[in-house]
């Protein structure tokens, strides 16, 4: 089955840190992806922007090289790659400084057709708001102009007040688009799919169905060269407050009405302001923070979290929690969310744990029956599993089987599996905020987020440990296993 590609409207992309790592390993690669796929048209055009002193044809270079790095080798071509680096142009702007802006707008100004302006800020947060005001001063913003940002956005509630602040004051809402990559991915986009376009769920989506849910993104990596970043940040800000808890958001909320971008936003936020505190009185049953200790994960013996830094810190690796949203639908349903570095497996998924059935006809001969689960996995091998008891063919009696509906998308669909960044670049240039974080979400989100951190500290909740190349500290299991539930750590 051949997808059907719609080309987007005529646009310029101003990407600001253009010669930073996001641009290198994600937006150019996905742009040439959709250039490869027949999506540009004609007219769209990049400019980078950055401090560094290059000439177009240098950046050119650049960007081959960022091509050829990080694009597999079988999706390369060469006709593609000539055509995508004649698109591209580069300007040198000090953006703390006036110096570049008049060259930016001179390279804008060279088309006059009132095409789409997308400006993604690859760029540390504290620029955000300097580089809108900028933008704002030199004329450069119009009606069909849009803004991209990325995470961190904030380190708390007043940061992120802030931020938004800065930013509004020069965008409209409409206009900024806050990436949370998560929401590009292909399954989480497939949870609203299998939720909205399928009559089966949602009679069975809520508290008399459903007995937990989990949400696990584990990962192999440490922290990358990003220690710095990452030892501010923790597990909890670096991804729960964002990835986790849209999962949660996308899981939990009510049908919207439509598709559109407010709609679905509108319900998100009602689930995050349902979430019950998480504060001083019960965060020691509720949460577990840990860092990793040396161990051997799949690529070997690797150091620990404190090796690595080089310092003292009591910055999180790993956390578990439960979280409980408190509404009809949910009311009694736990839904536990854990995440970490070195974890035995890189593995990302959703898993809706169904009740048990009321009273089982078969005798003990035929096997135990193991409650029905719907298993999203991200990542890797993306699919949907929905595991459910069969008898066990052949003769011998009823024996109950445990297996899996299995919907794997590598099985069913002949075609790559495009990165977020493809998807969410292109709705940007299309409008659609749908899969974009709004203000109100990001702001609720920390208001549920900071009395974690303040309790953590109030506390004084020990950090523990885990072995790299483990499923986290006994504690998270423990945590769980309190409540007569296991997490599932493999294809089940
Ligand atoms: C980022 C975090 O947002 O997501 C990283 O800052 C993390 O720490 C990454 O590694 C995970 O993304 P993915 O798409 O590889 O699961």
């Amino acid at each position: 089955m051949t997808r059907q590609i719609i080309p987007v409207d005529p646009f310029d992309y101003i990407i600001f840190g253009g010669t930073g790592d996001l641009a290198q390993r994600k937006l150019l690669p996905a742009l040439y992806h959709r250039d490869n796929d027949g999506q540009l048209p004609d007219a769209a055009r990049l400019i980078a922007a950055s401090r560094s002193d290059l000439s177009t044809r240098e950046y050119q270079n650049f960007a081959r090289e960022a091509l050829e790095t990080y694009v597999p080798e079988k999706h390369r071509d060469q006709d593609c790659i000539e055509r995508f680096l004649k698109r591209l142009d580069y300007v040198q702007i000090d953006v703390t400084s006036d110096v570049g802006w008049d060259e930016l707008k001179s390279a804008l100004e060279m088309e006059q057709d009132g095409r789409i302006r997308a400006f993604y800020l690859a760029v540390g947060p504290g620029l955000f708001g300097p580089i809108a005001a900028q933008l704002d001063k030199h004329d450069l913003i119009d009606d069909r102009s849009r803004l991209v940002i990325e995470k961190p956005l904030g380190r708390d509630l007043p940061s992120a007040l802030e931020l938004n602040q800065d930013v509004g004051a020069h965008f409209r809402e409409d206009q900024v688009f806050r990436i949370d990559h998560y929401l590009g991915k292909e399954t989480v986009q497939n949870l609203l799919a299998l939720r909205f376009a399928n009559a089966l769920f949602e009679p069975l989506w809520n508290a008399s169905h459903i007995d937990h849910v989990q949400i696990t993104v584990a990962e192999t990596v440490g922290v990358e060269g990003r220690a710095g970043y990452y030892d501010k940040s923790g597990a909890l800000r670096d991804m729960v407050q964002n990835h986790l808890l849209q999962l949660l958001c996308l899981v939990a909320m009510e049908p919207p009405s439509s598709d559109d971008a407010d709609a679905l936003r509108d319900e998100k936020l009602k689930v995050l302001r349902s979430l019950k505190p998480i504060t001083e009185q019960n965060a020691d049953a509720n949460s577990v923070r840990a860092q990793y200790k040396s161990g051997v994960g799949p690529e070997g013996k690797v150091d620990g979290y404190l090796e690595e830094l080089g310092e003292e810190s009591t910055s999180a690796t790993f956390v578990a929690l439960k979280a409980e949203v408190e509404n009809w639908r949910w009311a009694g349903v736990p839904f536990y969310l854990r995440t970490g570095k070195r974890m035995a497996a890189r593995m990302s998924e959703i898993v809706i744990n169904f009740r048990p059935v009321p009273h089982s006809i078969f005798g003990e001969a035929a096997g135990k029956t193991i409650n029905n689960k719907l298993v999203l996995r991200l990542q890797p091998d993306e699919s949907v599993k929905q595991w459910i008891m069969i008898k066990d063919p052949g003769p011998g009696g009823m024996r109950l089987k445990h297996v899996p509906l299995d919907m794997s998308f590598a099985d069913n669909f002949d075609e790559r599996s495009p990165d977020a960044y493809e998807r969410l670049l292109l709705d940007v240039i299309r409008g659609n905020q749908t899969l974009f974080m709004r203000r109100d979400e990001v702001e609720e989100a920390w208001r549920w987020i900071d009395p974690i951190l303040q309790a953590w500290t109030d506390t004084a909740q020990p950090v523990r440990n885990y072995p790299a190349g483990s499923w986290g500290p006994s504690q998270s299991i423990a945590m769980i296993e309190r409540d007569q539930r296991t997490w599932n750590d493999g294809d089940m």
